[in-house]
Formats: C-alpha cells, sequence, structure tokens
C-alpha cells in the first residue's frame, strides 16, 4: 500500500516537473538574431525612427483602437507568407485588398496599409528612404501590442523589402485557416521552427481584433462545437444567425481592445471563438500552457515577446537583397517616371521573370 502510494506520489511529482520544464521550453534568453539585423541598425540613418512611428501610432489609435489589430495581423501575415519582406503590403498581393473574398477570408483591415504608408510618409521627410516597409511593419506590430497595453520589447532591425508578392496558392499555403485543430496548427508553425510554446504565445495575439461570422461558422452550424461554453455560443448564433451572415464580433470578450492575458482566461472558460483558439485548451500538448498564461500575465508577456522577436526574422532579407520600397504598395520602378538606378534595372528583369512564373501556378 505504502509503496504503491509513493509510487504514485513519485508520479505525480514527475508529471509536475515535467509539464513545468518541457511544456515551456524555450530558455529565458531572448531568442537569437538573424545575421544582418540588428538592434542599432537605423541608429546613424534615422535615430528618431521608432519615436516617429509611436507617436504617430498614439495619434491613430486614438481616432481607431481598431487599427492596432489590424496592424499586428498585418505582421503575422507578412512573416508567414514568404517570411517578413513587406510583401503582404503589395497591390496584388493575395492577402492585401485586392482579393477580398479569397477563401478563408484573407482580408487585412484597409487602415493597417494606408497607415504603414502613412508612417513611412512621416518618416521618409527626417530620415529620407532608408527605412524597409517590412521593418516598419515589424516596428508598427511592436507598438500596437504596447499602446494597447501589452509589453514592450526591442526588434531587431535591417529587413528589406522583398520584390514580389505571393501568389494567392501560396497565401493560403502558409496561413492556417481557424478551423485547424493543434496537430494542424503544430506542424504548420514547425516548418517555420516555431513551437507549441510560440504556438500559444502567438496566438494571444487573438487578446484584441475582430472576426468575422464566416472565420467561425463551422462551430455553429450544422450544430454546436460541443466544446463551446453555451451562453457564448447563445450570443454568437445571435451575431451570425446563418452561417453565412457577415457580422463580426470579438477575439477576446473580456476585455476586446486590451492586450492583456484574458484570451487566456476565455480559452479556460470555453470562450475561445476560433477552433484555433479553442483547441489550444482542449489539446493535451497546449492545455498547460494556456492555464499557466491565464494565470500569470507577466509570463504570457514575456512569451509573447520572445516568439514574437522570433516570428518577427523568419526568412527575412538583408544586406543588399531586395530594396527599399518608396511607396509599401508597389515595387519601386513601377513608377512612370521612374528614379531606377541601374542595380535596380537589373533586379527588375530578374524578377519579372519569376513573377510571372509564380502567377502561371495560379
Ligand atoms: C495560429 C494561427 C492563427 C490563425 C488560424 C489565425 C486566424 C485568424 C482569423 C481567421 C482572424 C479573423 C479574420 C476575420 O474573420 O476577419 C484573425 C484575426 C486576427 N489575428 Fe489571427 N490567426 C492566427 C495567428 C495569429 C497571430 C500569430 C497573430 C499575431 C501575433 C494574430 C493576430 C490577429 C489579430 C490581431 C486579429 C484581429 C485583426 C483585426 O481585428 O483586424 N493571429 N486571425
Ligand atoms: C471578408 O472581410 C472583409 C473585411 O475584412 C469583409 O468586408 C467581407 O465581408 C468578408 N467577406 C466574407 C465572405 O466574409
Ligand atoms: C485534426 O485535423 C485533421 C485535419 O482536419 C484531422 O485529420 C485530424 O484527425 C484532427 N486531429 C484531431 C486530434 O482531432
Ligand atoms: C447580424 O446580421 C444579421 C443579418 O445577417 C442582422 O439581422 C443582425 O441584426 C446582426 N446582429 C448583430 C448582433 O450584429
Ligand atoms: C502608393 O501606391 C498606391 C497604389 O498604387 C497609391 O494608391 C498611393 O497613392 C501611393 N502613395 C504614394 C504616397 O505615392
Amino acid at each position: 500500500m505504502a509503496s504503491s502510494t509513493s509510487t504514485l506520489s513519485l508520479f505525480h511529482l514527475f508529471l509536475f516537473i515535467f509539464s513545468s520544464s518541457v511544456l515551456l521550453t524555450q530558455s529565458q534568453a531572448p531568442p537569437p538574431i538573424t545575421q544582418g539585423l540588428s538592434f542599432t541598425f537605423y541608429d546613424s540613418k534615422c535615430p528618431k525612427l521608432e519615436s516617429i512611428i509611436r507617436a504617430n501610432l498614439k495619434k491613430a489609435f486614438k481616432k481607431d483602437i481598431g487599427l492596432a489589430a489590424g496592424l499586428l495581423r498585418v505582421h503575422f501575415h507578412d512573416c508567414f507568407v514568404q517570411g517578413c519582406d513587406g510583401s503582404v503590403l503589395l497591390d496584388g498581393s493575395a492577402s492585401g485588398p485586392s482579393e477580398k473574398d479569397a477563401p478563408p477570408n484573407l482580408t487585412l483591415r484597409p487602415s493597417a496599409f494606408k497607415a504603414i504608408n502613412d508612417l513611412r510618409a512621416a518618416i521618409d521627410k527626417k530620415c529620407g528612404r532608408v527605412v524597409s516597409c517590412a521593418d516598419v511593419a515589424a516596428l508598427a506590430a511592436r507598438d500596437s501590442v504596447f499602446l494597447s497595453g501589452g509589453p514592450d520589447y526591442k526588434v531587431p532591425l535591417g529587413r528589406r523589402d522583398g520584390l514580389s508578392f505571393a501568389t494567392r496558392d501560396a497565401t493560403l499555403a502558409s496561413l492556417p485557416a481557424p478551423t485547424s485543430n493543434v496537430t494542424v496548427l503544430l506542424k504548420a508553425l514547425s516548418k517555420l521552427n516555431l513551437n507549441a510554446d510560440d504556438l500559444v504565445a502567438l496566438s494571444g495575439g487573438h487578446t484584441i481584433g475582430i472576426g468575422h461570422c464566416s472565420s467561425f461558422s463551422d462551430r455553429l452550424y450544422p450544430s454546436r462545437d460541443s466544446t463551446m461554453d453555451q451562453s457564448f455560443a447563445k450570443n454568437l448564433y445571435s451575431t451570425c444567425p446563418t452561417s453565412t451572415s457577415s457580422n463580426t464580433t470579438v477575439l477576446d470578450l473580456r476585455s476586446p481592445n486590451a492586450f492583456d492575458n484574458n484570451y487566456f482566461v476565455d480559452l479556460v472558460n470555453r470562450q475561445g471563438l476560433f477552433t484555433s483558439d479553442q483547441d489550444l485548451y482542449s489539446d493535451a500538448r497546449t492545455r498547460e500552457i494556456v492555464k499557466r498564461f491565464a494565470a500569470d500575465e507577466r509570463l504570457f508577456f514575456e512569451r509573447f515577446a520572445a516568439s514574437i522577436v522570433k516570428m518577427g526574422q523568419l526568412s527575412v532579407l538583408t544586406g543588399k537583397q531586395g530594396e527599399i520600397r518608396e511607396n509599401c504598395s508597389v515595387r519601386n520602378g513601377r513608377k512612370v517616371d521612374g528614379d531606377d538606378d541601374e542595380e535596380e534595372e537589373g533586379i527588375w528583369s530578374l524578377v519579372d521573370d519569376e513573377v510571372v512564373q509564380s502567377l502561371a501556378f495560379e
């Protein structure tokens, strides 16, 4: 009897150690910085860069706090689709404003694209055209988090802007659907060297912003997802009376515009909006991480900052790769008058072929 009890408690002790040391495997050390990026990249070229962005966004969020969510999501999409190279900002990108009805609805807020162009205009006025659109997007995402109440963190800089946008198929293949379960999400993120800790921390981005009925109607129709809280479901049925209604609702019902750990409290209460949210709590591989973040906002902030810095360096272009786009919505050299130098003309003709090729797959 005694021996089986002690075996049992040893087993529990083991489980405890296992869950606290293995489920959050990353060390506390900040993630490594990719060669070519640095925290001091613009220190001499544009010393006021970060204060220009923060001051402008602070003003913009006073008028429209939803813009913060829009900007955070733009950075996520940019990084997941062919790397953080600003390609998502290009007109014609499958997740940009030109393909509003791509299934699943990948539409990003038009106000976020405009805000990035406005920021670039303000930056260029002070520093000239030295800061990439991809860096502006990364900094705007950081300030969206911070100005909504989340952690402040340093962003490694020096990204260059890509020369081609992702095709619709590439975009669909790179972004996990909100109907995904944890198995699918872990597989998608592992291709980007992101693990279960990163998945849960980054999903915490859903502590701000909104979603359309089409993104979660799979949980309502033809029948209610049994993992969903009943009164929460009742509200969603009234927001989305049919599977095709186009209303929106908030991603974090407890504090929809504040960057905090309430998203995880929602999940523990089975009030996550998407399957991809709620399954983080249903699935044993991620449940303990959700519970820890729900109980400890500081831990969530620390992990979110580490994971988004990691995400923000996915397949970046550096050095002489790519370009510094003049207008974040279009590649250089597209203008009628054109200020192209020879080097860029050279890259141009090369890239044109690539674009033509990738378009052929659409
Ligand atoms: C893990 C996989 C993810 C999935 C499946 C996913 C899916 C979605 C979907 C479907 C929407 C709503 C679209 C709509 O119906 O209008 C959304 C919104 C949003 N997502 Fe994600 N997302 C994921 C990860 C992330 C990450 C990593 C971040 C940032 C760190 C993020 C930040 C946001 C934000 C801020 C919004 C609200 C946007 C707005 O209000 O305009 N998401 N996401
Ligand atoms: C897609 O999203 C946009 C705005 O983000 C919205 O106006 C549009 O109705 C949505 N389309 C569908 C089919 O849900
Ligand atoms: C997760 O989703 C995939 C694809 O829809 C499915 O094949 C798989 O059975 C699901 N896994 C679990 C554990 O539900
Ligand atoms: C949602 O849209 C329907 C029409 O599809 C409308 O009748 C209803 O009032 C809307 N509900 C909310 C809460 O916005
Ligand atoms: C940038 O390009 C977009 C799309 O072509 C255009 O609508 C916009 O006016 C341009 N912005 C500037 C500042 O040139």
